[in-house]
């Protein structure tokens, strides 16, 4: 028996390139186990967005060959494989496998080299005309699937490693898109989450040329879906079409996750992002004068080189401006090969941390307020689970909020019967910074 094992860093793309990189090997006689002493093969799906993420890599690499590596084979994927590229054999002489996703399509060649002993098989071929496409993706979550519709990236942020570790862009077929999210719904997947560094220049490559708020549109019409998420918006690419489906179909979720990055366009401009704070703005607006509720989260750097005090406060301003209902902030890194490592001025690890201090304290008060308007009203929650610790079942709501609530008829799990995968009406009782708390009403 063949057996392997996979752990999985970064973002929602490397999560579900696992899922098909799992299925791919399933399909070619492996089996997955959940200890890593027991597998043959042990892969790391790796992330170099920051440079934290890169040495955990090596780290954990290096921790793992000690205490367990011997006769087994290891293999790096995903972004630091494809920064890296063959230097990870070099400083990580027991990897025999470096792949990046562009060319996970040949992974079942990559394995079967890898059996014949082969101990240098790479992958990192960034001109691959094909996106991962495979017929046997294992996926995760019961009720939630992701699909990626386009790959890779065109924009060059300049403090961005993706366009060098996934490559240009390569948007699917709408036809295959769709055939794919039926498929989903027929084996019972209620949610769908469309997947991208970049969304919204989705441009399908077959002659009905469709763009992204088409294809949402066409995703929110499927029938058994109840829920279409997507993710990453880039602001230039961001279109009122998109508010638009959003207005006209309950399906399409209550949510919009449009990265700023900065509210200072001196800093934007910097960045390479394409817009300025009164583009991003006008986007803002469309989102708020919209009838259905949107829910609007971000992403923050703080101390991008050069960024002044006074570029910093801009960022605060916008905070406040915008009043995001969540958002991910992080100390700017400098990763290789991006165009901001050509920038003077940079700024000292003490300082990134006061900013960040500052602006996650600013946030956390917005959504205690945020949050807490929200109290008394009733929400559909999609339950997705049941916490032990607390007694409550575990629920998400269409703007992506976790309500966590108390059922008084069905308190918790019993004879093999759950109430996770369904929709129900939740009061909301009580509300922290993160979450909310509720109660089932009929
Ligand atoms: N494609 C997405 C972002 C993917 S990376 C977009 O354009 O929004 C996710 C987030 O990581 C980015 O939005 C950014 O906030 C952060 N990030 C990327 N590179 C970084 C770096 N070098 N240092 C700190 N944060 C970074
Ligand atoms: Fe990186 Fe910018 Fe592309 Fe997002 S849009 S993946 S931040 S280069
Ligand atoms: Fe990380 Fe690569 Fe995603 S760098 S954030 S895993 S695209």
């Amino acid at each position: 028996m063949k057996t392997f094992y996979i752990e999985t860093f970064g973002c929602q793309m490397n999560a579900h390139d696992s899922e098909k990189v799992i299925g791919t090997l399933v399909s070619d006689g492996y089996t997955q186990v959940e200890q890593l002493e027991q597998a043959d093969l042990i892969l790391y799906n790796t992330c170099s967005i920051r440079d934290k993420a890169e040495q955990k890599v090596f780290h954990r690499l290096n921790q793992f060959k000690k205490e367990h590596g011997k006769g087994k084979v290891f293999g790096v994927l995903g972004c630091v494989a494809q920064q890296e590229g063959e230097r990870i054999f070099e400083r990580a002489p027991f990897v025999s496998l470096v792949a990046g996703s562009a060319s996970y399509s040949k992974l079942s060649q990559m394995l079967v080299q890898l059996e014949a002993g082969n101990r240098r098989v790479t992958g990192l071929s960034l001109d691959t005309e094909d996106a991962f496409e495979t017929p046997f993706t294992r996926r995760d979550n019961p009720h939630r699937a992701y699909i990626t519709i386009i790959e890779g990236c065109d924009k060059s942020c300049a403090y961005c490693v993706v366009p060098f570790t996934r490559g240009p862009e390569r948007s699917r077929t709408s036809d295959k898109l769709l055939e794919e999210a039926r498929d989903l719904a027929r084996m019972g997947y209620l949610e769908i989450q469309l997947l991208g560094q970049n969304v919204n220049s989705y441009r399908d490559p077959s002659p009905a040329g469709w763009d992204f708020a088409r294809l949402l549109r066409a995703m929110g019409e499927i029938d058994g879906i109840r829920r279409v998420r997507f993710t990453t918006s880039h602001p230039r690419d961001f279109v009122k079409e998109i508010v638009d489906a959003i207005d006209e179909n309950p399906v399409l979720c209550n949510h919009v996750h449009l990265p700023v990055q900065s509210g200072s366009s001196s800093v934007l401009e910097r960045m390479q992002r394409l817009y300025t704070r009164d583009d991003y703005l006008r986007r803002i607006d469309w989102i708020k004068k919209a009838r259905r509720n949107i829910a609007i989260t971000t992403d923050i750097i703080v101390g991008f080189p050069g960024e002044t005090e006074a570029e910093f406060e801009e960022t605060l301003s916008l905070l406040e401006e915008v009043q995001y209902d969540s958002l991910f902030n992080f100390k700017y890194s400098r990763r290789p090969n991006t165009p901001a490592l050509a920038l003077e001025d940079h700024i000292s690890e003490e300082e990134k941390t006061r900013r960040l201090t500052i602006l996650q304290e600013m946030q956390r008060d917005i959504q205690i307020r945020r949050n807490s308007a929200l109290v008394g009203i009733v929400e559909e929650a999609f339950v997705e689970g049941y916490n032990q610790a607390t007694g409550q079942w575990i629920g998400r709501t269409t703007q992506n909020r976790p309500l966590n609530f108390i059922h008084p008829e069905f308190p918790s799990p019993r004879d093999g019967a759950t109430l996770a995968g369904t929709y129900l009406s939740v009061r909301v009782t009580r509300a922290g910074p993160n979450s909310l708390a509720g109660e089932r009403v009929n």
